[in-house]
């Protein structure tokens, strides 16, 4: 089926337990597993519509014909669509985030999770979850967790061909409901992408094989804590998988840092808030933004608090929201 205009909508997920390198960069296979939350309000929207009239793929994003470096990656993406449903038929995508793009806010994820739930859907759905999880990693490593809501993680799996390197859900928003105040603090887009700076990482920070060792502890831990709904393991879990992240690609050479001064200073103000019996933690990923995780009691508290530190531009709250999603 095609020529049928298909809509969708993805949010973008925040790493509780980080990804932070490939073991294989044409699959985009994982060196590390990753367990994500995924948020409401911030969203990605996308349309795509297959048409037998068109010679390549047209994107659009943010309403603008785009030749970026991420309408490359749509069409590759796009590419291995049409491979696994043997399809003829090149693409409009038409996208667009609520949200500031490539500064450590996940669009990639959320994008790339609308762009396969949209374009699926756009073909006539041939090709099951399981199928657009594999699908999305190749596209983003952070993308398959945003097929989900609620909880969900992205094995990094073992076999060559990324066949058990897939994002599944692990528990809806209901089991535990957390709140995640997202601090902006600069919406400028990143001079380093996540992809080269974990090749950077990889490649050059000495600390790079404990990194990985410590990526099965910590996904055990943070599932158990989630589990049974202790937010003092959570939060030490993800704060020091957070902590690692950024330990390891600092000590890469030259070191790589997304924080900014006000960055720092929100950690400092998140550590003192939870030491003062406030359910909090922060998380931050590859920009300067900082994530609060916390319980929906102290949310107003945590927003207020963050919002009034000096070099935040805005806070977002957002509640656990759902998958990806086709809206027409
Ligand atoms: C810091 O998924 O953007 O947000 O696979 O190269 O597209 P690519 O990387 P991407 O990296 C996300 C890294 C992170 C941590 C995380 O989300 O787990």
């Amino acid at each position: 089926m095609a020529n049928k205009s298909v809509t969708a909508i993805a949010h973008p997920n925040i790493a509780l337990v980080k990804y932070w390198g490939k073991l294989e960069t044409t699959l985009n296979l994982p060196a590390t597993h990753s367990l994500s939350i995924t948020l409401d309000k911030l969203e990605t929207r996308t349309s795509v519509i297959f048409d037998p009239d068109l010679q390549q793929d047209q994107i659009k994003i943010a309403g603008h014909i785009a030749g970026t470096d991420f309408s490359a990656r749509i069409r590759n993406c796009l590419d291995q669509l049409r491979e696994q449903t043997a399809s003829k038929l090149f693409a409009q995508v038409d996208t667009t985030n609520n949200f500031p793009t490539a500064a450590g806010l996940a669009s990639s994820a959320s994008g790339f999770a609308a762009l396969i739930t949209a374009a699926n859907g756009a073909l006539g759905a041939p090709l099951e979850l399981r199928d657009l999880a594999l699908l999305a990693r190749q596209a983003s490593g952070s993308a398959g967790r945003s097929l989900f809501g609620g909880y969900a993680i992205q094995h990094r799996g073992s076999k060559d061909d990324g066949s058990d390197s897939f994002a599944e859900q692990l528990y809806p928003a209901e089991h535990w409901p957390l709140e995640v105040v997202v601090a902006i603090t600069n919406t400028a887009r990143k001079t380093t992408s996540s992809s080269a700076g974990m090749l950077h990482t990889a490649t050059s920070s000495p600390y790079w094989d404990n990194w990985m060792a410590q990526s099965d502890p910590d996904i055990a831990i943070a599932k158990a804590a989630i589990k049974t709904g202790d937010f003092t393991a959570l939060a030490e879990i993800s704060e020091a998988s957070c902590m690692a992240m950024h330990a390891v690609m600092q000590a890469a050479r030259p070191g790589l840092i997304y924080w900014n001064a006000a960055t720092v200073d929100l950690i400092h103000l998140v550590r003192s808030m939870r030491a003062s019996g406030i359910a909090v933690f922060f998380t931050i990923d590859a920009g300067p933004q900082l994530k609060a995780v916390c319980l929906p009691k102290d949310a107003a508290a945590v927003a207020a608090q963050l919002g009034s530190t000096p070099g935040v531009v805005e806070t977002i709250h957002c509640q656990l929201g759902a998958g990806a999603h086709i809206v027409n």
